[in-house]
């Protein structure tokens, strides 16, 4: 932090911030900031006051007025302004100007807040060095699933427990598709179009259907409950875009709905520790606490082994709670003049201290499975699924065939097999590749357990 951050004493000065990012979530902060401006200076024991801004189109009309700040167009200029405490990035990218500008922030002395699980999970322990050198906060509350206090829950709430796994929903897009789909019936693009008006999907909107802005949450949420370094890398990631309306007419026949569940947990202990990360559509039963998340909606699970199963619910997109969880961060920093104990310890301990685990190999891991066949309907081709699921010991627990939707000789077979290894499953698929009964991939969804 800059030195004058430091009141002097008898004069209450205000946390000076930049905001870069004057999108979905910088138009919530600065609107939070306006409307709550009494009760956050209670709190945070000082006013928090936006000094300067910055976006890529200065002539762009703003749902919120900015004539009050300084503008600077490029950000890295605005991260090294003498006269701010601290840089919030609201832009977004892994890499590019939102990296370029948060290391010139906190190798200049300033705090920074982000919102940006890509850049976290990319380059999250090397901005921890960062800010542990330069002695100043990093927080990324908004970064994983916006406004619950999931990175706070975790990191102290549940400090003196041993985790066994985290799981939740992670993506408020993909659980918006989801929950519409089951809810409407409609279909995959018009739905995914309404999340994107809705200010819910990422500036490239692959990255919520494919899995990936899970995977960079759930890197950053085991990291802290497992005190571990961010692998993103290691996340084994599946998204929604198989996902079929049949599909989820089939689960609920069958008692459950789909959501995208991201998980991880440790198996094994000191140097055989293996850290398992993945996000995978998921059949959840409907009794489960995860089947009643709808819409942009995001939970999370944290088992601990004193706590027992704890549950973090609510809003995980769009400009009001996200701007909330970015708030929030903005006044732990003012209280405490960027100079708590957790300066310099964004994740679970100091960078130096997070243990580096491999990651772990699920062909063992026990698990009940739903498989969905597309196949030209013709003789023998049950036949033949049912022989690879013989030959590669699955048992199946019950199967379907529905009849041809329309012109084409199509159709869908569903599975769900008995508990069972899953490199099994693994292996029957394996032994049906390239067969000239299937018209295209096979969707392999794990029942979650209860
Ligand atoms: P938007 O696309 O709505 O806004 C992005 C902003 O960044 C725009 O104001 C844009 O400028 C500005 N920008 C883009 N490139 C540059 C650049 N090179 N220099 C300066 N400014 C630039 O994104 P969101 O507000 O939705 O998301 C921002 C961040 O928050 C992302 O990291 C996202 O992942 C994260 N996040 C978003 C959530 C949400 O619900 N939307 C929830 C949780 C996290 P201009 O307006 O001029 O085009
Ligand atoms: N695109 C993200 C989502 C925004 O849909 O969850 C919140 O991180």
């Amino acid at each position: 932090m800059s030195e004058n951050s430091i009141p002097a004493p008898g004069r209450i000065e205000p946390l000076r911030i930049a905001i870069a990012g004057l999108g979905t979530v910088g138009a919530g902060v600065i609107r939070l900031l306006n409307t709550n401006h009494d009760l956050i200076a209670a709190r945070a024991g000082r006013p928090i006051e936006v000094v300067a801004v910055c976006a890529r189109d200065r002539t762009q009309q703003r749902s919120v007025d900015i004539t009050p700040f300084a503008w600077e167009d490029d950000m890295s200029a605005l991260a090294s302004r003498p006269d701010i405490d601290v840089m919030v990035e609201l832009v977004g990218g892994s890499d590019g100007p939102a990296l370029a500008a948060s290391r010139a922030a906190l190798s200049s002395g300033k705090g920074l807040v982000t919102a940006n699980k890509a850049m976290i999970a990319h380059h999250g322990l090397a901005l921890a060095e960062l800010a542990e050198a330069g002695g100043v906060p990093l927080k990324f509350e908004a970064a994983v699933a916006g406004g619950i206090p999931v990175v706070k829950g975790l990191r102290e709430g549940t400090s003196a427990n041993a985790l066994t796994k985290v799981y939740g929903i992670l993506n408020g897009t993909c659980n918006y598709i989801l929950s519409e789909m089951e809810e409407t019936g409609a279909d995959f693009a018009e739905t995914l179009a309404e999340a994107q008006k809705l200010g819910y999907a990422e500036a490239d909107p692959t990255f919520d259907i494919e899995g990936i802005d899970a995977a960079h949450k759930l890197s950053i949420l085991a990291a802290i409950g497992f005190g571990a370094r961010v692998d993103f890398g290691s996340v084994r990631t599946t998204g929604i875009v198989q996902v079929r309306a049949a599909d989820i007419a089939q689960a609920d026949a069958l008692g459950f709905v789909i959501r995208l569940i991201a998980q991880a947990d440790v198996e094994g202990e000191g140097a055989d520790a293996r850290l398992l990360q993945r996000v995978r559509p998921c059949l959840v039963a409907k009794d489960h606490p995860l089947a009643p998340v709808y819409g942009p909606t995001n939970a999370v699970v944290a088992e601990g082994n004193f706590s027992g199963r704890l549950l973090f619910q609510g809003a995980g997109a769009g400009d009001g709670p996200t701007a909330s969880a970015v708030v929030a961060d903005l006044i732990d920093i003012a209280r405490t003049h960027g100079k708590s104990g957790e300066v310099g310890a964004p994740f679970s301990m100091p960078a130096a201290q997070l243990a580096a685990l491999g990651p772990a190999e699920p062909g063992h891991r026990m698990e009940r499975t739903y498989i969905r066949f597309t196949v030209n309907d013709r003789p023998g081709v049950l036949a033949e699924i049912t022989a690879a699921m013989r030959d590669a010991d699955v048992s199946i627990e019950s199967l379907i065939q529905q009849g041809r939707a329309n012109e084409g000789t199509e159709v869908l077979v569903a599975m769900v097999t008995h508990e069972g290894p899953e490199r099994c499953v693994r292996q029957a698929l394996d032994l049906l590749e390239g067969s000239d009964s299937l018209t295209g991939e096979p969707l392999v969804m794990p029942i979650l357990p209860n």
